[in-house]
């Protein structure tokens, strides 16, 4: 009998201020249908609140979907690259928002893969029997470290959270397979420089620096290649054939990433989630929020085998293969929402093009 980990309840957080195709084009040169044309983008959250809030919107769904208390959960991860602060981290800040007294915490930075790095830690703690009941989730709020005066980057990102609560069963259901790897020799192509302890101890927040920065078509290169290669590896060693899958859910990058690498696998559009119209890239957030939407219409049926997979800067990159239990009904609902604003979404990123005006 092999015990695994698998999906018990999932939730999602999106901001409810939307930064449209339409609001880009009054901010940079350029038009909406080049962005969807490019990567099939034509919304994203922009969030009033911080990464813990998003992140506990949706970890209350999550817990309620999986019939749940927060003090049944003895381990929470919240994979980010947009941490409010170094340390504490945000599972710290985040265990003590949901009163999540038994779980140990702590944060995975994977950047983008942080969702599947968070599913194999996860699924390994559980098959070790070091933790029963996982809470994980992905919060991002990557418009902070976005810089609307650069069209290369700002039109592809948006804010927001995913969570799911894992737990140990032993029916033949759960993570059946991983494959993790990184390149740091790769890890110019996207960058970030926000947090951390380079340089000196007086330096400012400069802008030229404190902005993500990458190189579109390398990435676009890294992407395809890597997430084909890795879904294969988590596939052979699970002894899967691609026409077995059920569901990819792909971070969401570029639709025309998602497209070229699961062509590549010869897996069709119907078997592939994409909702990156309404949310955009959002980093560790973009695949549970997909799972969560694949689940709730309908695209996810019992004992499917579901494959998820992501690249991210690091460079790093990871898949999992795993079969989905016997529920795909949540069990319970939380009503709890994000507090409202009635900020519009130039208010919003006010005070990023201010920061950044300088370099333009
Ligand atoms: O965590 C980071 C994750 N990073 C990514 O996921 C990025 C992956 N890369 C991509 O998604 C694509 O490379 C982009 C969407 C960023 C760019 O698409 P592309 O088809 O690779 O365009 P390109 O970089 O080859 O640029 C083509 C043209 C350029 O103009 P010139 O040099 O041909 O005159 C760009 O300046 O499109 C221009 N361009 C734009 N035009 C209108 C770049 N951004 C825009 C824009 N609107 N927003």
């Amino acid at each position: 009998m092999t015990t695994r980990a698998t999906i018990r309840g999932w939730g999602k957080c999106v901001p409810p201020v939307k930064l449209t195709n339409a609001h880009l084009e009054v901010l940079v040169d350029t038009s909406s249908e080049w962005i969807i044309e490019r990567t099939g983008i034509e919304e994203r959250g922009i969030s009033h609140v911080e990464t813990t809030d998003l992140a506990e919107v949706a970890s209350h769904r999550a817990l309620a979907a999986a019939g749940l208390e927060p003090t049944d959960i003895d381990m929470l991860i919240v994979a980010t690259v947009t941490p409010e602060i170094t340390c504490p981290s945000n599972a710290c800040f985040l265990q003590e928002r949901l009163g999540m007294v038994n779980a140990a915490a702590f944060d995975l930075n994977a950047a983008c893969s942080g969702w599947v790095y968070g599913s194999a830690t996860a699924s390994s703690m559980i098959q070790a029997g070091v933790a029963e009941k996982v809470l994980l989730v992905g919060a991002e709020k990557l418009h902070w470290v976005m810089d609307y005066w650069d069209r290369n980057t700002c039109i592809l990102f948006g804010d927001g959270a995913g969570a799911v609560v894992f737990e140990a069963s032993d029916a033949g259901d759960g993570v059946l397979s991983t494959d993790l790897g990184a390149d740091g020799r790769a890890g110019k192509t996207m960058v970030f420089p926000t947090l951390g302890t380079r340089g000196e101890l007086t330096n400012q927040r400069d802008p030229a620096i404190n902005r993500l920065h990458f190189e579109g078509q390398n990435v676009f290169k890294i992407a395809v290649k890597g997430m084909e290669a890795s879904v294969r590896r988590a596939l052979e060693r699970a002894d899967i054939a691609p026409d077995e899958v059920a569901l990819v859910v792909p971070h969401q990058a570029n639709e025309r990433i998602i497209d070229a690498a699961t062509r590549r696998l010869g897996i069709e559009r119907e078997r592939v989630m994409v909702n990156i119209a309404t949310h955009g890239n959002s980093a560790a957030a973009s695949i549970p929020m997909a799972l969560n939407d694949a689940v709730e219409m309908g695209r996810i049926s019992p004992g499917d085998l579901v494959v998820q997979t992501a690249f991210g800067g690091g460079v790093t990159w990871g898949s999992t293969v795993m079969r989905w239990g016997d529920r795909v009904t949540p069990l319970g609902h939380s009503d709890i929402e994000l507090p409202p604003t009635d900020k519009t979404v130039f208010e919003l990123l006010s005070g990023n093009r201010e920061f950044f005006a300088p370099i333009h």
